[in-house]
């Protein structure tokens, strides 16, 4: 699924220990979710947790949900056993897998395989289910492209930031938070290189959860500077996150008319009838084949959250 597939502006974490949050979590307007066996489930918790999961994949309404497990890292023992049971129980009902602290593109070709077996084996189509990367440390980052062009099921590269912050030793404890000693944005570089791997792959590019939960401006504040940057959404880990994360990664219902505008009118322009024109002004703005492509990203992210236009292009009168 491309960039401008499924929305998933708001990704929602869900433990997959708690029946009680897998169940109040399919009435909530997140795009995504993603139940967890991984750092939100403590480890003698986490074959309940696999079992959980399989029952409320299974006997929930997760309405138009992009259905999401993230299963343990490589380095543990138990991300074999969290994919077979998850897949084997509850295949039908998934759309992807998420691998967190992705280090080698080899990490994700053992998942693509595994799936596949799997898939052959309870007769699901074979590649139907997705992988979201999580870069999480400085081997995820520095193998960035090799981990987005790893597998055709890759889907999304997600920026991990507090198992990140804490692989690189970096020195704040709020993820997020900018740090006074150094002017620039610490995350800026790490936010651009995976959007970059991101969309040479036509892939998605997520941010990852932001920890103070009761501090929504916290939040929005720091969701805008990777949805500034072109992100398509933000992990959310509280219902009070979700408005905040769909507005946030959604264009402007200016902005989204905007766009709409110069599609419609470039469209005429360069048309026959309009004149065959490539470069036009279009009010104070002069419009060419740049401006359909920028404009393209946000009708397109508009019309995936479903938003309508209130405004519509009129070919001038010539008289
Ligand atoms: C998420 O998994 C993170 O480590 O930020
Ligand atoms: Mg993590």
């Amino acid at each position: 699924m491309g960039a401008l597939g499924r929305p998933r502006r708001s990704c929602l974490a869900v433990p997959g220990s708690s029946v009680k949050m897998l169940g109040k979590a399919q009435g909530l307007p997140a795009d995504q979710v993603f139940l967890d066996i991984e750092d939100a489930v403590a480890p003698l918790a986490k074959p309940e947790a696999r079992k959980n999961i399989v029952a409320a994949l299974n006997d929930g309404g997760w309405g138009d949900k992009v259905r999401v497990v993230r299963v343990n890292d490589l380095t543990t023992p138990w991300t074999y056993r969290d994919v077979i049971e998850v897949v084997e129980g509850a295949g039908a009902n998934l759309d992807a897998i998420m691998l967190p602290k992705v280090q080698n593109a080899a990490q994700v070709q053992w998942l693509d395989m595994l799936l596949t077996q799997i898939e052959k084996t309870v007769g699901l189509p074979v590649g139907g289910i997705g992988i979201e990367a999580q870069i999480e440390n400085a081997a995820g980052l520095v193998n960035v492209d090799a981990i987005a062009a790893a597998s055709p099921r890759v889907e999304t590269i997600i920026f991990g930031p507090a198992d990140f912050m804490a692989s690189i030793n970096m020195k704040s404890l709020v993820v997020g938070q900018l740090i006074p000693e150094y002017p620039a944005d610490p995350y800026h570089y790490i936010l651009m290189r995976i959007l970059m791997a991101a969309r040479m792959h036509d892939l998605q590019a997520i941010d990852g959860p932001f920890l103070q939960i009761r501090d929504v401006d916290g939040f929005t504040e720091v969701a805008k500077r990777s949805a500034a940057l072109g992100f398509d959404g933000k992990w959310v880990l509280h219902p009070g996150q979700i408005d905040a994360a769909n507005e946030v990664y959604s264009p402007s219902q200016a902005d989204y008319d905007h766009a709409e505008l110069i599609l419609d009118a470039y469209e005429y322009y360069t048309s026959e009838k309009g004149g065959k024109l490539g470069a036009v002004m279009l009010g104070d703005e002069m419009i060419d084949e740049a401006s359909r492509k920028m404009a393209l990203v946000v009708a397109g992210k508009g019309r995936a959250a479903g938003m309508s236009r209130t405004s519509s292009f009129t070919p001038p009168d010539k008289g």
